[in-house]
């Protein structure tokens, strides 16, 4: 988790350095700091927020045209002002940011300890600092060999930057597992966890690769793997622009993302649906594609929002390519024993694509002969870069730690990649095939129109602001959607939700339900209606209140809920993109009455770089 950004250039660097930490708190925010070298080494550093590190920052020098910053997700000891990042080794020589976990961090300070080292910080960080200064010292080498040599000690992930106070006009950057992006600009280099703080200055960016070092001043760079051999730099065009990344005219980001979905929608299928909508084309499936029309079985792995994605797909591969899925938690499937056999491929989903778990499972499943097939927001990130094939969901960047138009894009690729198998299969007919696209087609436009119910969705949020627990049920494709909604609810709200095949409520959450108890229910026009309307019977004859996500003109429903909440007509296939919209905004509105930090709430980040 953390974030890291690091200038080196002509410029001053703070400036620089928080509003790159401010568009990296999604990545953590707990503590921030910054190391600014000039003539000397200023770090400021304090527990909270990147705004509370300006205020800890005022008055002081902050003078520097290098310097790197940090904002922290806490691993190793609790969020404090001693634990935050930058950590300076003991002598003062080596200052360091890092993003990851130094696993044998505990051994590594037994030995520095006996050596004489002493520590601030309860930090891997610090370890690190250490064992780099130490080696420096003692060896009477580089700053660039210290490092090399401590990186080879080190067990663990690390995006790191690095600053030695005898060579100022260096900084030194490593990667392994934690993602690391240069900004390359005219005599001025960055260095980011992502693109994002970076596309101010230049769009020309290198993505790190895992065990690469870079030594960077304002005026070259080089790129070499931990044993110094040399590696040439893949200079990118980036093509993220400041609009997608600023809040705009909306109070938070997560609003922003939710409003966004028609046009990230449009974006996802930009290129990859032709005019007519009769064809979709996925290029970057060309790789995988023999083997997804040959295997027996897809498993997709995936960790939340994204993993509630993958529940839509199974729901899409099985019924229009027939293909049989099982979907798996990440975390879950690596550290059993899965079975994996030959011709099996694996989907994985990921907005970030840099989930520790998701990223450990492909490794595994890859060394074990399986496909794999990525579902990618982030262009560049790790995931895509260790499958065989993939597709980019092209939602644009997601800053709001609860995912909205992300699972949007997930689904509309799943959407994509289930009709194009089922007519290459034929197990989807060539009519039905085209029908489907248009009806694809046809949801930006029905998103839109759910946007407008935002102020009538406000008044029932109103309602059940204050409610202790909450239902959510669906069936079929819907019981994902369920899940997703009571997820968004719990993350942003802190109220407790769960979500339930709407046929289990009566295994168990029925004894639950009473007068105080808000049950969501997913019940659009498809062949589960009579079922879930008797559900909603079920809920009303124990005077639980139902808020029911109905197909616009329902008067059936309307006569027995509480309230209703209309959705545009639409086949039942694509109803997962329709009725996910209002318990957004459900979720978003009740956030925001309760006072939380809609965008960053307790205890989460947006990317989980930690297993
Ligand atoms: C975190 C985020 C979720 C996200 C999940 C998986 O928990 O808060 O919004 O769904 O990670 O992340 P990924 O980037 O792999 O989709």
């Amino acid at each position: 988790m953390c974030g890291i950004v690091a200038y080196v250039g002509d410029r001053t660097a703070y400036p620089i350095l928080i509003k790159g930490l401010q568009r990296l708190e999604y990545r953590g925010y707990d503590s921030a700091g910054v190391a600014l070298i000039n003539d000397g080494l200023h770090v400021y550093k304090c527990k909270g927020k990147v705004k509370d590190l300006e205020e800890h920052a005022k008055g002081k020098s902050i003078t520097g045209n290098i310097g790197m910053g940090h904002t922290r997700w806490a691993t190793h000891g609790i969020p404090s002002d001693t634990n935050s990042h930058p950590h300076i080794s003991m002598n003062g020589k080596f200052v360091v940011v890092h993003n990851g976990i130094i696993e044998n961090y505990a051994h590594l300070k037994k030995g520095l300890i006996s050596r004489g080292y002493t520590f601030q910080s309860e930090t891997d960080t610090e370890v690190l600092a250490n064992l780099i200064e130490s080696i420096y010292v003692e060896q009477k080498v580089s700053a660039e060999i210290a490092v090399r040599s401590a990186l080879t000690k080190v067990i663990g992930a690390y995006g790191l930057v690095i600053s030695c106070s005898d060579e100022k006009d260096k900084l030194i950057a490593a990667r392994k597992g934690s993602p690391l992006v240069i900004g390359v600009g005219e005599n001025e280099y960055f260095l980011a966890s992502d693109a994002t703080p970076i596309v101010e200055y230049t769009d020309k960016v290198v993505y790190m690769d895992d065990e690469e070092v870079a030594v960077i001043t304002k005026d070259s760079f080089t790129l070499t793997n931990i044993q110094n051999d040399t590696k040439e730099a893949n200079i990118q065009n980036v093509t993220l622009s400041i609009d997608e990344i600023d809040k705009g005219h909306y109070e938070h980001f997560m609003l922003k993302e939710i409003y966004e979905q028609p046009l990230s929608i449009e974006d996802t299928f930009r290129g990859r649906v032709t005019m007519d909508h009769s064809k979709i084309f996925l290029g970057g499936l060309t790789e995988a594609l023999p083997q997804l029309l040959s295997t027996k079985r897809i498993i997709i792995i995936a960790c939340g929002t994204s993993w509630h994605a993958g529940m839509v797909g199974e729901y899409l591969f099985e019924e229009y390519a027939r293909i049989p899925v099982e979907v798996e938690y990440a975390s879950e499937f690596r550290y059993r024993n899965p079975v994996i056999q030959e011709g099996d491929v694996i989907i994985a989903i990921s907005q970030s694509g840099e989930t520790a778990d998701t990223l450990a499972a492909i490794k595994m499943a890859k060394e074990r002969g399986a496909t794999i097939v990525g579902i990618c927001n982030v262009a560049g990130s790790s995931i895509p870069r260790e499958t065989h094939a993939g597709v980019y969901t092209h939602a644009g960047p997601e800053i709001g730690v609860a995912s909205t138009k992300a699972f949007t894009s997930q689904v509309t690729v799943l959407s994509m990649m289930a009709f194009l198998l089922g007519k290459m299969k034929g197990s989807l007919a060539p009519d039905n095939y085209i029908h489907l696209i248009k009806e694809l087609g046809k949801i930006p436009d029905k998103i839109k129109k759910v946007l407008e119910s935002d102020e009538y969705i406000k008044k029932i949020a109103e309602t059940y602001k204050d409610a202790s627990n909450a239902l959510y049920l669906g069936r079929g494709n819907l019981f994902p959607v369920a899940l997703e909604g009571a997820l968004k609810l719990k993350e942003i709200s802190y109220i407790h939700a769960e979500g339930y095949p709407a046929a289990e409520m009566k295994h168990g959450p029925i004894a639950l339900i009473d007068e105080n108890m808000p049950v969501f229910v997913i019940a659009t026009k498809d062949k589960s209606y009579d079922k879930i309307v008797s559900n909603i019977q079920e809920v009303k004859a124990r005077n639980g209140k139902v808020i029911a996500i109905v197909t616009e003109g329902d008067q059936t429903i309307k006569k027995m809920a509480d309230h209703v909440i209309e959705v545009p007509d639409c086949h039942e296939a694509v109803a997962p993109l329709l009725t996910v919209i209002p318990l957004q905004f459900i979720s978003y509105h009740i956030a925001v009455m309760r006072g939380c930090n809609v965008d960053q709430p307790r205890n989460l980040a947006k990317s989980v770089t930690v297993e």
